[in-house]
């Protein structure tokens, strides 16, 4: 059933053009995905919700677009090149690879081989993915794509504090691309190669650092998050990390964990990261007394991609004639869908036509004329479109629509005229 759902939703992805595997004509690459015309927006709305959320709503806390590509100084002194390694097993019949922590893979892969197998001893494998810089072959300096978004907000600790108003406590805030050489990447989005962070890193003096004042607000802040923009509570929860699982940066971390179909899995990390980061790099804090102290770290660590698949999964219901996603109106890719009842009377095209135009300017609008309005209500539902406005001929007599909601699908004639204050009002 779960795999099921999976497969539903894959193809759903694909079909609709929310996300193509990563190039796909020649063949794909492991790990790597591609957002369509709907992903991205769906994308684009998490982002822009998430930003507003922690930025934009809050006096403490302000944003950084660092530069992917990093001094490889930057990756010793954080303890990424000694220390972000995955424990990696090689099948001895067949050679193929996995993590040696995740032993429902492992058990999995056991179970695809009639004899009973062996593995190699687990070895440390380096998550960094290199890359090479520079004009000149021989010449070129190796360097990492960063490996989590986190070090492009420390090495800019000091610049934010002399450029703004900042004080302790503050966050910097960042959204962003991160690159991991994942052993098995896996179950579609979730465990990818290439994949988006949304990431705050929270300073605070180091006498707060110990308690769970700071850790206990920022992971009920995200959690919150995730319930007000509809995710369902009973399939979220919060699981603490043993010793022996720890990033090495983290004191203390707990993940947001989503049931889904492939069981509870990790959306978004809460850590405490200590004084780890900023000590390791050199950098303190003087405070308006004048002290100077190394401050500590709260960090909430969360995957765009996650983000948008969870979504996507909690959204997705099938009802007796109609698949529909029920996605949280500020994330759906179109708000509005506009239809002309028939696409061949030209009275009603172009009134639907001046519709469609005025609202777009406002937000993202889905036109369609194809086939019967049974048949586009269908087709907007599976996309998550809220409402669909229909041009009929009654519109041409006393300029009203029909307003259809999604998940309802109850209609009601609004006014053409008012339909800018109707949408404002529901899609709040
Ligand atoms: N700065 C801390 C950090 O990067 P993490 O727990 O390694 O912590 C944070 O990653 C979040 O990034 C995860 O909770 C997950 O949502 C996302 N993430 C991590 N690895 C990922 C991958 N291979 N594919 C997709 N998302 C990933």
């Amino acid at each position: 059933m779960n795999d099921n759902l999976m497969d539903k939703i894959v193809s759903l992805c694909k079909r609709r053009g929310f996300i193509y595997p990563g190039s796909e004509i020649y063949g794909g690459l492991t790990g790597t995905w591609d957002y369509g015309p709907l992903g991205a927006l769906l994308k684009r709305n998490i982002k822009e919700e998430w930003w507003k959320y922690t930025v934009q709503l809050r006096s403490d806390v302000v944003g950084v677009d660092a530069a992917i590509m990093m001094n490889p100084t930057v990756w010793e002194k954080s303890g990424h090149l000694a220390a972000f390694t995955d424990p990696l097993v090689e099948c001895k019949k067949c050679h193929q690879r996995f993590r040696a922590d995740k032993q429902d893979e492992i058990k999995e892969h056991e179970k695809g081989h009639k004899e009973k197998i062996e593995w190699t001893t687990p070895q440390k494998f380096n998550l960094l993915v290199k890359a090479y810089l520079g004009i000149i072959e021989d010449e070129q300096s190796e360097i990492f794509l960063r490996g989590e978004i986190t070090q492009g907000a420390f090495v800019n600790f000091e610049n934010v504090v002399s450029s703004t108003r900042v004080k302790i406590p503050f966050g910097i805030a960042q959204i962003g691309k991160a690159f991991r050489n994942e052993i098995t990447p896996g179950n579609f989005t979730f465990r990818s190669r290439e994949f988006e962070q949304m990431e705050l890193e929270y300073f605070i003096k180091p006498e707060e650092g110990e308690g769970n004042k700071w850790f206990e607000y920022w992971k009920e802040q995200r959690m919150s998050w995730y319930a007000s923009l509809g995710i369902k509570k009973e399939k979220l929860r919060f699981r603490k990390h043993r010793d022996d699982e720890r990033a090495h940066y983290a004191r203390m971390a707990e993940d947001i964990e989503y049931e889904a179909p492939f069981g509870w899995s990790e959306f978004e990390g809460i850590h405490n990261r200590g004084d780890w980061d900023l000590s390791r790099h050199n950098l303190s804090y003087i405070d308006d007394e004048g002290k100077k102290f190394t401050p500590w770290v709260i960090e909430t660590s969360g995957g765009i991609d996650r983000a948008l698949l969870f979504f996507l999964i909690d959204a997705y219901q099938e009802e007796e004639k109609r698949v529909v996603l029920k996605l949280h109106p500020k994330l759906a890719p179109y708000k509005v869908a506009v239809f002309p009842l028939l696409a061949n009377k030209e009275n009603l095209v172009k009134e639907a036509k001046a519709i469609y135009e005025g609202l777009k300017k406002d937000m993202m609008i889905a036109w369609d004329d194809r086939g019967n309005i049974g048949k586009r209500y269908f087709s907007q539902d599976e996309i998550g479109t809220p409402f669909c406005i229909t041009v009929d001929f009654q519109s041409l007599e006393d300029k009203t629509v029909t307003v259809r909601d999604r998940d309802t699908a109850k209609q009601e004639r609004v006014e053409i005229r008012k339909l800018r204050e109707y949408f404002e009002e529901k899609l709040k």
